[in-house]
């Protein structure tokens, strides 16, 4: 199986990149950015620190500076200005690849098609002109694993509604509605499955560069959840993604249901529906997860931070 990272780097992008690529660094064809957590500009730098950091010789094409119809929104509060916690990392030397990202994922689809699945960690902009640019990836694409709206309608950046879908609802609409297989790790679970203070320590503990390098990113994250929240640890989002598309045995609980994005709504737009009423002809579209093995995920992580670049 053959995966494209799209992304908006980010700490916990980075979390899920450095984990992905150490277990599964020989199948990812490329890395495409999409605006998010910060300006492309910041999410595609920090794209090329990831692949730079974990020694891999893997492409980073550059993708949309912005949502389908409204202006980009950013998470800086969480990720810090750069989106790597206002750590002052150096500049990658790595240079982004030519071509657009869109063209990139159209081009691999066809190439490795029935045999290629998406990792998606952003705003599904890129995914959705791709989709739009060339309906017959649809056909092409095996799976879709991505950290994307809510379960219970519990949002983080509205009352109702998830990051990675508010910042681009329309492109969220058009993937979720696509017919390409989805399997949603959505905020609720993330929040279940947060990292605790023994975690982050073990974290800090890691003497690799790797393990040095996303410490330092982290720390901003952590400081802000617990100024926000009172609570000492971090939620790392997108590792949870990243680990179910490694191994799936880390997904305790989940359920086939149809999931569908409100476009529309003053206080809804952004939603994610989830039906999973029983004999209503439902047809499910996604496999929705809602309980996720914190030690193992946590274990994974560990040990992807190990990673020595030779
Ligand atoms: O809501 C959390 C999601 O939005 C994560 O992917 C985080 O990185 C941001 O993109
Ligand atoms: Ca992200």
């Amino acid at each position: 199986m053959k995966w494209i990272i799209d992304t908006d780097p980010g700490i916990d992008d980075a979390a899920a990149i450095i984990t992905f690529l150490a277990y599964r660094g020989e199948d990812v064809l490329g890395i495409t950015t999409v605006h998010g957590n910060v300006g492309i500009e910041h999410t595609t730098k920090n794209a090329l620190r990831l692949v730079e950091l974990m020694g891999m010789d893997i492409p980073v094409y550059k993708g949309l500076t912005q949502p389908l119809l409204q202006p980009p929104a950013t998470a800086t509060a969480f990720h810090g200005s750069d989106g790597f916690g206002d750590a002052h990392l150096p500049d990658p030397t790595r240079t982004v690849a030519c071509g657009h990202a869109v063209d990139f994922i159209i081009d691999q689809v066809h190439r490795h098609a029935g045999d290629i699945c998406l990792l998606t960690l952003g705003p599904l902009s890129n995914i959705a002109v791709a989709l739009a640019k060339d309906r017959s990836i649809t056909r092409e694409i095996r799976e879709i694993y991505m950290m994307a709206g809510t379960c219970r309608g519990r949002g983080n950046t509205t009352a109702a509604s998830e990051f990675n879908v508010y910042t681009d609802p329309e492109a969220a609409a058009i993937v979720f509605a696509s017919g390409v297989p989805i399997t949603v790790v959505p905020w609720e679970t993330c929040v279940d499955t947060m990292f605790g203070p023994d975690v982050v320590e073990e974290i800090r503990k890691i003497e690799t560069t790797v393990g040095r390098t996303f410490a330092k990113a982290m720390e901003f994250a952590v400081k802000k959840t617990l100024a926000s929240t009172g609570r000492e640890g971090v939620v790392l989002c997108d590792l949870l993604a990243a680990c179910a598309a490694i191994d799936p045995s880390v997904v305790l609980e989940s359920e086939k249901v149809l999931m569908r994005v409100e476009t529309g709504g003053v206080y809804s737009r952004g939603f994610t529906m989830v039906d999973g009423r029983p004999n209503r002809g439902v047809q499910p579209n996604a496999v929705l997860c809602t309980g996720c093995d914190r030690s193992k995920i946590a274990s994974m992580f560990l040990a992807a931070l190990g990673h020595k670049t030779n």
